[in-house]
């Protein structure tokens, strides 16, 4: 693989707040290069989020430990000084979780809100420069009236609008990577749809890499070019997404390839 952006080798997170240690993320490496996208599949409780988290900087507790290296670019990132990943976060890395509503702040308008990674890493930025961008973002992830949207809040949009809202929030200062964890679960199939196809625009006009966590594996194999199968904290399978669908080698990955409904399986073919 060419061009590498991010690289976790050997992370290991660990939860210390019972009487044994409980191992959530076991030995696990993963590579994605620029502008590539990578998905993880696995069932509830796999480590899917711990590693995003951890990926995103975002593991800083009292009661867990986490090991290895999670190199960005190069730079490491497990133990970055938390200076450096607020340089990161927002910036060069952008996230987008499951929930929208638990993201963002029901008393803030939505323009507001857009803003905020602008406001801490472009602080050269005037009001209106801010606004702009702001507005272009939301017509970027195709918002049909931005100039609305922008002066709304939160409980005034449907779910599908608060999540493009989100991952507008996201890309505002066009980060090289986007972390999308369950980016679609709360929403209903057809606008499931919409933003994955909208990722993928995403991904090919900005070159910007994605690691798409998800249990929908019919969403990951429309998106995502390779996959990592995790089960128990570890990495059960890892390869082409095509592939591994067509023709999985671990006992998990054929059960979780078995469990795609009939209907989804049809619907992929179309
Ligand atoms: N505070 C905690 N203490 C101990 N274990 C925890 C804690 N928080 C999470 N875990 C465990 O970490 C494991 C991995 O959780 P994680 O959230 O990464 O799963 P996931 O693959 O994202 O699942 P889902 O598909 O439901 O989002 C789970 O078994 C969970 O119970
Ligand atoms: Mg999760």
């Amino acid at each position: 693989m060419d061009n590498i952006l991010l690289k976790v080798e050997n992370l290991n997170i660990e939860f210390h707040d019972h009487d044994a240690p409980e191992r959530v993320v076991n030995h696990l490496d993963i590579a994605l290069e620029q502008g590539g996208i990578l998905g993880i599949v696995g069932e509830s409780g796999s480590g899917k989020s711990m590693t995003a988290m951890a990926v995103a900087g975002l593991l800083r507790r009292h009661d867990m430990t986490a090991e290895g290296e999670i190199l960005f670019e190069g730079k490491e990132l497990l133990h970055a000084s938390r200076k450096t990943l607020r340089q990161i976060q927002g910036n060069d890395i952008g996230i987008v979780f499951q929930e929208p509503m638990t993201s963002l702040n029901p008393v803030r308008r939505i323009g507001w809100q857009v803003e905020e990674s602008l406001r801490i890493h472009r602080p050269e930025m005037g009001k209106e420069e801010r606004r702009q961008r702001a507005l272009e973002a939301l017509s970027q992830v195709e918002l049909v009236n931005p100039q609305l949207v922008y002066h709304k809040y939160p409980h005034e949009l449907s779910g599908g609008m608060r999540q493009r809202v989100m991952i507008a929030s996201a890309i505002i200062c066009e980060p090289k990577l986007l972390i999308a964890d369950e980016p679609t679960t709360a929403l209903d199939v057809t606008i499931q749809l919409q933003i994955v196809k909208l990722l993928q625009r995403l991904n090919k006009e900005k070159n910007m890499a994605i690691l798409f966590i998800s249990h929908d594996l019919s969403l990951v194999r429309r998106l995502c070019e390779r996959v990592v199968v995790m089960h128990d904290g570890s990495m059960v399978e890892t390869g082409r997404t095509e592939e591994i669908f067509r023709n999985p080698k671990e006992g998990y990955t054929r059960e979780l390839v078995e469990a795609i409904p009939k209907l989804e399986k049809l619907k992929d073919i179309e």
